[in-house]
Formats: C-alpha cells, structure tokens, sequence
C-alpha cells in the first residue's frame, strides 16, 4: 500500500494483497453505479487529465478510472452534500487502521450481524457521537440493510434486513479486509461535504482535459429515497449550470428518461437505453449525454444498449 501505514503487524498481514475485479465499490448506494459501470465507463474519453464529481455517491466511476490508472489519483475532485457519507470517508482514510480495527472487533463479536446490532447503529447515527463511531455505524447500518436509503438523521429500525444475514452477506470479515485498500486508493483524492455547485467550480481551472461526471439524483425514484435534501432539488438549475461548463471540459451527465430532461439539457448528445433498475428491478428508461463525441459511437452503443437520441 502506498498511502497508508499499519501499526498492528498481525491486522497488515490479513489484509488481501489486491482487489479484484469484481471489487467495484466498498458501501452500498442509492442510484450507484455500481452495476453497469463497465458500459458507463466505456462512453469516458480517452486522455482525460482530471476527474470531478460532483454527486459522488457511492463513487463507482472514480474507483473504476483510479483503478484503471487513467488519471493521476491527486487529480480527482468529489463532492457530496451527505454529511454521514463524508465522515466516513474521512474516518476510512485518515484513521484506516483503527476504524478497520473496530469493524473486525464487531464482527468478532457479532458475526455477520443481527437486529441488535443494526439498532445501536441507527441510535448512533441518530445522536450525537464523536465522528468514528458515527462513521462505525454507518458501515454497519449499510451492510445490514437493503433499502440503502439516505436518512437525513432519521436512520429506522426497521430497514434492517435479516434476509442479508440469512444469505450468508451482511457484515463480512473479508469486505472489512478490503477497506484498506480502497483506502489506499481514495486517499489522494480531495472528497469533501459540499455543495454540487462548489464541486463543478473545479471544472472551469482545470483544462479542456477534464472530465466531468453528473451522476445527479434521480427525478422520480430517487426524491424519496434521498429525502428532504432532494425535495428542493432544481434540476433547471443544474442543467444551466453543466451547460456553462460545455465549452470547458469533457462533460457527462447520467439521468433518467424524464422529457423535461430534453429541453433542459439541450445541446448535449443524448444516448438511451433500458434497463433494470435498483431492488425493485423494473424497467426504465435513462439517459447518457455527453459534450463530447464519443469514439467508435456506433458500436458502443450496440455493444451495450444505448440508441443515440438526439445529436448535439
Ligand atoms: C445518483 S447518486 C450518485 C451515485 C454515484 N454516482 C455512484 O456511483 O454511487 C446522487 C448523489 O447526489 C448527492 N446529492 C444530492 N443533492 C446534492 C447536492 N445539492 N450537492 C451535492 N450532492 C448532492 C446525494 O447525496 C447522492 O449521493
């Protein structure tokens, strides 16, 4: 590892030596990408100099790019406005070991989890804790519940998920394992509790090589699964915003099929297809829009199901 460093020898040597290939993220997400980033990531250009994500979320494309040693880990710029996300990402890179330490000990004592477990992580994030144990909890609480809902500080007991535990999932030894290596991987990068809008300002300094990806949340589905904070959620002002930064760098916005999306973001190329989408596994419609023309458009598109749209 190249970031971090480990104290306890005996912890250092259970720590898997790499990630995989089907290590494509390390919590679960609302709206995460997780599942079909490979068609996403194909539609990146080449040669980008820096990355900025202003929605980031369950961070699945920058773990792709990173991964891939595409761009220089120090060049990315990731912003989201979930405060209990943020501190855990801070805890996960700043204090690796005794956050990974703690999570074995829970393990230890209460293997994959149980109903019991789940409620002392809802209690702590719903209080007033020192930021590590909030950042404990909030591991827990996502491994244990399959509603992957953003609570807003109203984290419910009632999310928690036996059927996880019953299959042999929920909070595993060798996933806590792996947490430092994401770490290491994230540890460079600038993450930040911010505001969409503070993040995208990176995108007018940093060159025409930029890429941007706005993974913002959902129309439909996502307004209750992100709460109050999407209540208000402008999505003619974003629109106007990622439009000033056309000019500025290589821009890709993911959204789903809604036909006011059409007008909003006119001036894009837009791609669509189907798929199935989150737990509920219906079909829907989602758009791809790009700034940028897309190499060997046509047969990505076949390749994984996207029919262009409209042209910019
Ligand atoms: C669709 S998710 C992003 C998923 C991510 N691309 C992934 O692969 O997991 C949208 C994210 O936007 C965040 N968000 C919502 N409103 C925001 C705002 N005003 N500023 C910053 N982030 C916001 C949510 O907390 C959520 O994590």
């Amino acid at each position: 590892m190249r970031n971090i460093t480990f104290n306890d020898s005996n912890l250092k040597a259970n720590i898997p030596a790499n990630l995989n290939d089907k290590d494509l993220g390390f919590y679960k997400w609302v709206g995460g990408k997780k599942t079909k980033i490979n068609d996403i990531a194909r539609f990146v250009p080449t040669n980008i100099s820096h990355v900025i994500e202003p929605f980031a979320g369950g961070m699945a494309l920058s773990i792709n790019i990173a991964r891939r040693g595409l761009v220089d880990p120090n060049n990315f710029y990731l912003g989201d406005n979930n405060d209990e996300l943020i501190n855990f990402l801070d805890c996960l890179r700043i204090q690796t070991e005794e956050l990974v330490i703690r999570l074995l000990d829970i393990n230890a004592k209460y293997g994959l989890g149980c109903r019991e477990l789940f409620k002392k992580a809802v209690d702590t994030l719903n209080g007033q804790g020192a930021d590590m144990d909030k950042a404990i909890a909030f591991y827990v609480y996502n491994q244990l519940t399959t509603s992957y809902k953003l609570s807003d500080g109203d984290y419910k007991y009632n999310n928690f998920a036996p059927s996880l535990i019953n299959n042999n999932d929920g909070l595993k030894r060798h996933n806590i394992l792996k947490l430092p290596l994401y770490a290491d991987l994230i540890h460079p990068m600038d993450i930040k509790c911010r505001d969409y809008r503070d993040t995208m300002a990176f995108a007018g300094g940093l060159g025409l090589d930029a890429f941007m990806l706005v993974d913002s949340p959902y129309l439909d589905t996502e307004k209750a699964s992100y709460g109050e904070r999407c209540e208000t959620f402008d999505f003619d002002e974003l629109a106007k915003l990622v439009l000033s930064y056309k000019d500025k760098c290589n821009i890709m916005v993911t959204i789903d099929d809604d036909p006011s999306h059409l007008e909003r973001f006119a001036g894009l190329k837009i791609y669509r297809r189907e798929h199935y989408y989150g737990t509920s596994k219906k079909l829907k419609g989602e758009w791809l829009m790009t700034n940028y023309d897309v190499p060997c458009e046509e047969y990505l598109c076949s390749l994984n199901g996207f029919e262009l749209e409209q042209a910019a």
